[in-house]
């Protein structure tokens, strides 16, 4: 009776189908949970954050990707213009971090996802690779996707990782956009910096100019009753007055040169002469510092032609700079030298000054001619000399050159071309 049940069961195929049934349904099952996982990724990538690097995005992509989908390595191709930017997640390598390389390309070169590809075979050999292109919504390639593995992948993994490149495109403009706009805030912020810099820089030289005719009044006024007055104690308080007064005279003349207001005429110049004079008028001032100052002149010296005032403000500049370094320095000395040179097929004339100071720190030495460096501290400098410095001498075609050991010595060399037309021109 069984066995006739039995039979009856396997002609029928009622047994069969109902084994076939389970097979599907577990089939179906299995099917719907992978689905649901690939739809729980898809969820994940619309959490990517703005403000992400490059390198967190495509890890953060990595990580979501590898339960449903099995690969080496990631990659995140940025395109922008001539230049490809890779971030490469490395997954199932233990302790791997996520890196990038950037590569140019010809522009002319259209650039798809076959291309992509034979870009990525040449530094990925040993993988298969598997891209999608990552669009703007407004149809725009923006980038790509590839998952690089040892194996190829099944049709139905294509149409997963299609949906992946099409959220995780959003999230990429999403963070291009952030970018920009971000990118755009700074250079407006720098704008209105650089804004109110000129516009500061205007009213400092203003003020300046309005400076510039009392003092020339006060010096000129002092150095006429230092010339009569007997009593010395008198005449002490005098030559401070007019020490202060030559030092706001720079300060301001510097202001002047560093917002290029300052009028100057190019001169015959007697570069014997200019030092006498620059060390009369603050010789007094380095005196009292207790500074020792030597000069030795090339007596084959030619004429320089220039603009003596701006030649005069940079020696005192640079005279002023020493003697700072030189504070509280046993046996402070300061020696000026000129001398003519001949380099690269032409000639210069050179002024030196050397100082035995504190010298200048290495890590202070490519700052030292930006506007406004100081490391003088209490406001006792604007740090405006050296730059005023190098902007007066290159505006003679000439160049500076220094030197120093900390706490040893520093030394400046301006080099001024002797030929004419060099100036001229
Ligand atoms: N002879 C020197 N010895 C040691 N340091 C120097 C010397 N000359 C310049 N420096 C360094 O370079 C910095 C910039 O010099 P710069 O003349 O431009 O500005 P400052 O002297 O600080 O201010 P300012 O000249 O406007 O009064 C100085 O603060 C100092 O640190
Ligand atoms: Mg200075």
């Amino acid at each position: 009776m069984d066995k006739k049940l039995e039979m009856l069961e396997k002609l029928t195929g009622i047994q069969s189908s109902r084994k076939n049934y389970y097979v599907e349904l577990t089939h179906l099952v299995h099917e719907m949970q992978r689905k649901n996982k690939q739809l729980e990724v898809l969820n994940q990538l619309t959490r990517i954050h703005v403000n992400m690097s490059w390198e967190e995005v495509t890890e953060y992509i990595a990580v979501q990707l590898i339960p449903v989908i099995s690969f080496k390595l990631l990659v995140l191709t940025l395109v922008d213009r001539s230049s490809l930017s890779f971030y490469i997640a490395p997954m199932e390598m233990p302790g791997g971090t996520t890196w990038s390389m950037h590569r140019s390309w010809n522009m002319d070169d259209k650039l798809s996802v076959k291309r992509l590809n034979q870009l990525l075979e040449r530094e990925f050999p040993d993988y298969d690779r598997a891209s999608v292109l990552l669009r703007s919504h407004s149809d725009k390639a923006i980038g790509f996707l590839t998952m690089l593995s040892h194996h190829s992948y099944p049709k139905e993994e294509g149409q997963f990782f299609r949906s992946v490149a099409d959220y995780a495109g959003v999230a990429i403009e999403n963070i291009l956009l952030y970018k920009d706009v971000c990118e755009k805030v700074k250079i407006e912020a720098q704008l209105i910096q650089s804004a109110k810099l000129a516009a500061i820089g205007e009213m400092a030289a203003g003020v300046a100019h309005e400076l510039n005719s009392p003092l020339t009044a006060i010096l000129g006024n002092t150095q006429l009753l230092l010339r009569e007055t007997v009593n010395e104690r008198s005449s002490r308080m005098l030559q401070d007055v007019y020490q202060c007064g030559v030092r706001s005279k720079r300060i301001i003349q510097n202001l002047l040169t560093f917002s290029r207001q300052d009028e100057y005429r190019f001169e015959e110049i007697d570069v014997d002469r200019l030092i006498d004079d620059v060390c009369s008028l603050i010789g007094y001032q380095l005196k009292v510092s207790g500074v020792m100052v030597e000069i030795s002149k090339n007596p084959k010296l030619p004429p320089l032609k220039g603009s003596r005032q701006q030649i005069e403000q940079v020696l005192i500049n640079l005279l002023l700079n020493a003697r700072d370094a030189l504070q509280d320095k046993e046996n402070a000395l300061i020696q000026i030298i000129t001398d003519v040179l001949f380099m690269e097929g032409k000639s210069y004339i050179t002024l030196t000054v050397h100082d035995n100071g504190s010298g200048i720190k290495e890590e202070d030495m490519g700052k030292i001619f930006h506007p406004f460096f100081t490391t003088k501290e209490n406001l006792k400098g604007t740090g405006l000399g050296l730059s005023v410095s190098l902007g007066i001498i290159e505006s003679h075609h000439g160049q500076i050159k220094v030197e120093s050991k900390e706490q040893e010595y520093t030394q400046f060399t301006i080099m001024l071309p002797i030929s004419s037309e060099e100036i001229k021109q």
